[in-house]
């Protein structure tokens, strides 16, 4: 596992936007796959702030995002499929046909449609490239403590603490729903390469148990231990409880200095 600590949320928004950059420009056809919720929302901007500026296309890329309540319609503002037209799609020339979110109408099977979005994924390839957020209790996508660590696209009812933490979405009295889409865990380790992004004290506690605690269950980030390619990108305050964090700043200056001495030796 690699794991960056950088100085700020909006160094964690440029280095993930490297990240995205760089698969797009190795593999100008990529799928990536995308999380919503307060973290990425740096990133989209910075994505979208230099999509205006540079010339590097995002038509041939095609995404899968994590999770998607259900009883909210695409035009609901809180929906996710709402967040990702409004935060980014609408602002890079991706096609609006190559953008997955989960979404499930009261009148389809939640089975069925999750089985389809698997189909989906394998259909286009595979994700190359996953974002990932992470809850305050460890969850990745909509995956609560407790979910199957091989799990797929299902249905999930979310715990207390996931919608106490989302509750500031919504206005006082206003549905907030319990049930969400979200690939699985293992939907989510398939992906080629896996980028978790944290910024924020409140989310030390679960960064650390993820990359320093066992692998369990009541952790589901945990489970990107097993992961060959995964790099956790985050700010010192996410940082503040992982026990190496000189060991991993030592390890990503290490790393610069020999890249650096590379660039050097090739000038
Ligand atoms: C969102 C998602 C969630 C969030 C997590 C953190 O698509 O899958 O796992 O990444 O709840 O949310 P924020 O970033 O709002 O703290």
């Amino acid at each position: 596992m690699e794991v960056i600590i950088v100085d700020s949320p909006k160094l964690v928004a440029e280095r993930a936007a490297d990240e995205i950059e760089g698969q797009v420009e190795a593999k100008s056809d990529a799928v990536l796959g995308l999380a919503t919720g307060s973290t990425p929302l740096r990133l989209y901007k910075e994505i979208s702030t230099r999509a205006a500026q540079n010339s590097l296309s995002y038509k041939s890329v095609t995404t899968f995002n994590l999770d998607e309540y259900i009883g909210l319609s695409a035009s609901d503002p809180r929906s996710y499929r709402f967040y990702m037209d409004q935060r980014l799609f609408s602002n890079i020339d991706i096609e609006t046909a190559n953008t997955h979110v989960p979404s499930c109408a009261l009148t389809e099977d939640p089975q069925e449609v999750c089985e389809q979005y698997e189909a989906s994924i394998a259909r286009a390839g595979g994700i190359d490239l996953q974002v990932l957020g992470i809850g305050t209790n460890g969850h990745i996508g909509f995956n609560e403590p407790s979910s199957s660590l091989s799990s797929l696209t299902r249905v999930k009812t979310l715990t207390d603490r996931t919608v106490r933490d989302n509750r500031r979405l919504f206005a006082d009295n206003e549905f907030q729903p319990r049930l969400a889409i979200t690939m699985g865990i293992q939907t989510i380790s398939n992906a080629t390469r896996v980028l978790l992004l944290a910024t924020g004290k409140r989310k030390a506690a679960a960064v650390s148990a993820a990359i320093e605690g066992p692998v369990t269950a009541m952790c589901p980030a945990s489970a990107l231990q097993f992961h060959r390619n995964v790099t956790f990108i985050i700010d010192s305050a996410a940082a503040s409880e992982l026990k190496q964090a000189d060991y991993y700043r030592w390890v990503e200056q290490a790393k610069q200095d020999l890249a650096l001495s590379r660039h050097r030796a090739l000038d």
